[in-house]
């Protein structure tokens, strides 16, 4: 079990040591795929902030966000409660969902990320900021 998100990043890349459930902070089993990558620094582009930032490996894209002086809103930070979530412009890789907000079919849809607990795997993905 981890004690927040980061630690999760660091300490369960693995696919049979990642945790599944809420109540851990790793609110979702990743993909078959996913899971076999592990956790690897990517870039995230925010048109409307004009900024682009750098999520490293032992990060969740919020602190990475956070770092960059967004200002975000959250709550739990363990996929759970969904205020986190920003819309998806465009990505490339796979994107690892792994909250417990979204329904399956919107995780499928690849239309919203919960930044406390999903990322991208492969290089990089732009992410809309209208209500920041
Ligand atoms: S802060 Fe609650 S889902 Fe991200």
């Amino acid at each position: 079990m981890c004690a927040d998100r980061s630690e999760c990043w660091r300490t369960q890349s693995e696919p049979g040591a990642r945790a599944d459930g809420p109540s851990t902070g790793c609110a979702s089993k990743p993909s078959a795929t996913a899971a076999a990558v592990r956790p690897s620094p990517s870039r995230c582009a925010f048109p409307r902030l004009g900024k682009e930032i750098s999520v490293g490996a032992n990060q969740t894209l919020l602190e990475a966000l956070e770092a960059a002086s967004v200002d975000m809103i959250f709550d739990c930070r363990r996929g759970e409660c969904g205020l986190c979530a920003l819309p998806i412009l465009s990505f490339e890789g796979e994107l690892d969902h792994r909250d417990v907000f979204f329904s399956a079919a919107e995780k499928a849809g690849n239309t919203k990320l919960c930044t406390c607990v999903s990322r991208v795997y492969g290089a990089s993905i732009t992410l809309d900021t209208a209500d920041r």
